[in-house]
């Protein structure tokens, strides 16, 4: 079995054997500048880890996490635009490097590479890892909308909020699962447990990078702390605050809500400030906490022994005690 750090080492080598000398060079260097700045690739990893579970020849599954990372590294180019972030993985941000429409065309291109790599997968897998990458991506741009959707409510549910999360983040880590677990030709029950590992890791996932963006430290981060709080993001936290801040408090975060024109810093510290007293950090922790427990549960029924499930858990652990 293969450590987390000579699975990256394979998927580096992969990534930089991408043909991208072609022109015009203003379309392949933001690809190449998203791609040199790595991040955590944990997409991929999961693939490998779930493959690795049953096979040993991660090579095969290479394709697919390949694809799943470059999907992922498209959705953030186009993010970025959405969510208006300068920042990304501690460097400007592609349409701050560039400009929006060199985001758009470069994350587009991204999108296709991904597909591209998507389909090299084995023949007697590519229906079933297509099918499931072609609904993933869909649900993705399902929870997408919903994210920039619920920025002009204040009314929004955590109900609404972990069907949102789930759909914009969770479904790729279930997916990467999965997938890993098609082409080791895992049993089906299999399969299905490691997708829910994936989604309540992804769940997990999400609530805690949104804890990191008010409470994270901006040099491990890499992104703009507070970034959530100028677009009105309904994080679990935000939902939290709305519903259990006393009525002054509560009105003084509805009306920073809906003020227009604001000094960003100001919004960040008052914001924050009411998150301190109403004691978001702790609830949002209890939850990720939560989710957590629930994809180790659904790793338990996965019908293999505690030892070949280590590297997995070892790569869960590290995503729980992160910092970027
Ligand atoms: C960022 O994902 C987008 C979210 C779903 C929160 P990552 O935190 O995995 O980003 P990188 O690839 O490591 O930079
Ligand atoms: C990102 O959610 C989900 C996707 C990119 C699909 P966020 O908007 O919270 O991710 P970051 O914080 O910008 O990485
Ligand atoms: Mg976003
Ligand atoms: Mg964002
Ligand atoms: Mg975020």
């Amino acid at each position: 079995m293969k450590t987390i750090p000579e699975l990256l080492q394979q998927l580096t080598q992969c990534i930089e054997a991408e043909p991208l000398d072609r022109q015009p060079k203003t379309l392949y260097d933001p690809i190449k500048y998203a791609l040199s700045l790595g991040g955590k690739r944990m997409r991929p990893l999961l693939v490998l880890l779930a493959y690795q579970l049953y096979k040993e020849d991660t090579e095969t599954a290479l394709p697919a996490a390949i694809a799943i990372e470059y999907f992922h590294n498209f959705t953030l180019i186009h993010d970025d635009v959405m969510d208006k972030a300068d920042i990304r993985r501690g460097k400007p941000t592609i349409h701050k490097v560039w400009n929006e429409t060199t985001a758009i065309l470069s994350g587009d291109n991204m999108l296709i590479l991904a597909f591209k790599h998507m389909a090299a997968v084995p023949a007697q897998h590519l229906k079933a890892a297509m099918d499931l990458f072609i609904e993933t991506a869909t649900q993705i741009d399902e929870g997408q909308q919903m994210d920039i959707d619920f920025e002009k409510r204040s009314d929004v549910t955590e109900e609404e909020y972990i069907e949102m999360i789930r759909l914009k983040t969770s479904v790729l880590l279930g997916c990467s699962m999965q997938i890993g677990a098609i082409l080791a030709e895992a049993s089906e029950a299999d399969a299905q447990a490691l997708y829910n590992f994936g989604i309540n890791l992804g769940l997990s996932f999400q609530l805690q990078d949104d804890l990191l963006d008010v409470y994270g430290d901006p040099e491990t981060f890499g992104k703009k702390i507070g970034g959530d709080i100028l677009c009105n993001k309904k994080t679990y936290m935000l939902i939290q605050a709305l519903k259990h801040a006393g009525p002054l408090q509560c009105t003084e975060l509805k009306r920073w809500l809906s003020r227009e024109r604001f000094n960003p810093q100001q919004k960040i510290n008052a914001v924050t400030h009411i998150y301190d007293t109403v004691g978001v950090r702790q609830m949002a922790e209890e939850k990720i906490n939560l989710y957590f427990n629930a994809a180790l549960d659904a790793l338990e029924t996965v019908q293999l022994s505690a030892e070949r499930k280590q590297v997995l858990l070892e790569l869960a652990y590290k995503l729980l005690n992160r910092q970027s």
